[in-house]
């Protein structure tokens, strides 16, 4: 039998900068003095974060997220239960963190991260928002919860609004656009397969109840600029955004498809950066099961993609949840590094998950995986990473170092006042609402009415018509429409119109006001 001590300093001694996770242990002891470590320049190469509740996956993602954070690489993570703000203090001594850190052997400095808040509502965080348009409809029909034939319904309503230049900004557009195709503009629809208006119809009905629970909030303008996920603080250290999703916890569809769209919205963006020496961005997908609960097939199919093709623009995306089988093999197999904390095995279900989960494991010399599975106390885990060569490291169990922010929550008081007192407050705060397909299609559709209303009542215009031919008053239709095609935004949307993964359109109107 290879020698503990030797295999493990063999499998993680890396040249170049890594993050440290802790000390490996055997029978409950710190075994080595060789460190557990990531090397930064792997951290692109995506992981999972893994194990039954309270047994430590948040702290390993905040202590993750320090440390990228003080090596310069931006962070994103999601926020469900609202305890990520203590990311923004330095954590505080405690004699359990103390023995702790000294049994690794790593002294513990409080260290604060820069945090950057962001939210759905604006409550809590700088309101995080995308135009409908570049959401795109499949990510939209997952939020709204269509099925297939609904889904490619609404797929031709977004191509019918591309092709004619009509913006969708908030749902107020999409709705007017429905509105219209199930009316004056039905007889459009004979060129996209002869959309059935019944459906339309459903879809409408669907975008009024995304309305009614306000929803609205986050489709429209100001669209977020990916770009400030990407900051870099003077001092050299990454801005963490912490997107906080206490007050929607209740509509998983919603954040987890919008979290989505910033990835897909991610890899549309950068550039190709190959394998860099630190990824560009670190991105923690919290609860990551509500991502593909009763997700439909090809849904899954672009997450898949997402996931595989944003390696390479240096993204690392993070999956956390309870256990390996909440993600799809597809997306597992991708996953190069993993931190595994406790599972339980109550029940003959709880077995058999354990033993999928073992054998997602590389074989081990040293560990009875299962059995090491179940013995894991709080804030401990199995991990292998991958070394710098990409080959996977000896599976060993590691006593985690405490994070250096603080581990609690900080005050909503003072969240609040963190994130109001941000530079980027004033970009975000206000929503614009400018001139897109609801004004359009109104006046199109008033239009018709008041012709329809001449031609009942002979060539003379009745008194309904000409009330509403003076609410128009000057602008003409024609000129509406002529306008809005020859806007820049429009100009871009028929030179570049093209949608990527999801959908999702790759122009981001704010990014190219600021700068
Ligand atoms: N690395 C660590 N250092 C110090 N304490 C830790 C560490 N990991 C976990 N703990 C302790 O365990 C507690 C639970 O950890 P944590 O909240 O991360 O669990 P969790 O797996 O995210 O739970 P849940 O499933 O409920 O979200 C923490 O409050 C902390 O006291
Ligand atoms: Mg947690």
């Amino acid at each position: 039998m290879a020698d503990f001590a030797e295999t493990l300093a063999q499998g993680y001694t890396f040249a170049g900068p890594s993050l440290t996770l802790g000390a490996p242990l055997r029978d409950g002891e710190v075994a080595t003095s060789t460190l557990v470590r990531i090397p930064l320049g792997m951290m692109n190469r995506h992981g999972l974060i893994a194990g039954a509740t309270g047994t430590g996956k948040t702290k390993t993602l905040q202590l993750l997220t320090d440390q990228l954070s003080a090596a310069g690489v931006p962070v994103f993570c999601a926020d469900l239960k609202g305890d990520l703000s203590g990311l923004s203090r330095p954590g505080v001594d405690h004699p359990k963190i103390h023995a702790r850190s000294t049994a690794i052997g790593v002294p513990f400095v409080p260290t604060p991260c820069p945090v950057e808040f962001f939210s759905l509502t604006g409550v809590t965080g700088h309101q995080l928002r995308a135009t409908v348009s570049a959401f795109g409809p499949l990510l939209l029909s997952r939020v709204m919860g269509l099925n297939d034939t609904q889904q490619s319904v609404l797929a031709m309503v977004f191509k019918y609004c591309d092709d004619q230049g009509l913006l969708l900004l908030d749902l107020s557009d999409l709705r007017q656009v429905l509105v219209y195709l199930s009316d004056e503009g039905a007889g459009q629809l004979a060129e996209y397969g002869g959309l059935a208006k019944s459906t339309v119809g459903v879809i409408l009905r669907k975008v009024v109840e995304l309305e009614q629970q306000g929803a609205d909030q986050f489709f429209g303008e100001p669209e977020f600029d990916v770009d400030d996920l990407l900051r870099v603080m003077p001092d050299g250290r990454g801005v963490v955004s912490v997107l906080e999703l206490t007050d929607v916890q209740e509509r998983p569809a919603l954040f987890s498809t919008f979290m989505m769209w910033l990835l897909a919205s991610l890899w549309r963006e950068l550039p190709e950066v190959g394998d860099p020496d630190k990824p560009k961005l670190v991105f923690f997908f919290d609860e990551a099961h509500l991502l593909f609960d009763g997700a439909s097939d090809a849904f899954v199919g672009q997450i898949e993609q997402v996931i595989r093709l944003i390696r390479s623009k240096g993204v690392g995306v993070f999956f956390v949840t309870q256990t390996p089988k909440d993600v799809p093999a597809d997306v597992l197999g991708q996953l190069g590094s993993r931190v595994q904390h406790a599972l339980r095995a109550y029940t003959p279900d709880d077995e058999k998950a354990l033993k999928a989960t073992a054998n997602t494991f590389p074989k081990s010399e040293f560990y009875d995986v299962p059995k090491a599975l179940t013995s894991l106390g709080t804030g401990e885990a199995l991990v292998t990473v991958l070394s710098p060569k990409g080959r996977p490291t000896p599976v060993v169990a590691t006593l985690l170092v405490p994070p250096t922010s603080q581990m609690t929550p900080i005050p909503d008081a003072d969240l609040v006042a963190a994130f109001r007192s941000s530079p980027l407050f004033a970009t975000y705060a206000q929503p614009v609402d400018r001139e897109s397909a609801r004004e359009v299609l109104q006046r199109r559709m008033e239009e018709a009415m008041a012709r329809d209303d001449a031609e009942t009542s002979g060539s003379e215009p009745g008194p309904k018509a000409r009330s509403r031919q003076r609410r128009k008053a000057e602008p003409d239709l024609g000129d509406q429409v002529g306008k809005m095609l020859n806007s820049p935004m429009a100009k871009t949307l028929g030179r570049e119109l093209i949608r990527g993964l999801f959908g999702v359109l790759g122009l981001s109107t704010s990014r190219r006001r600021r700068r």
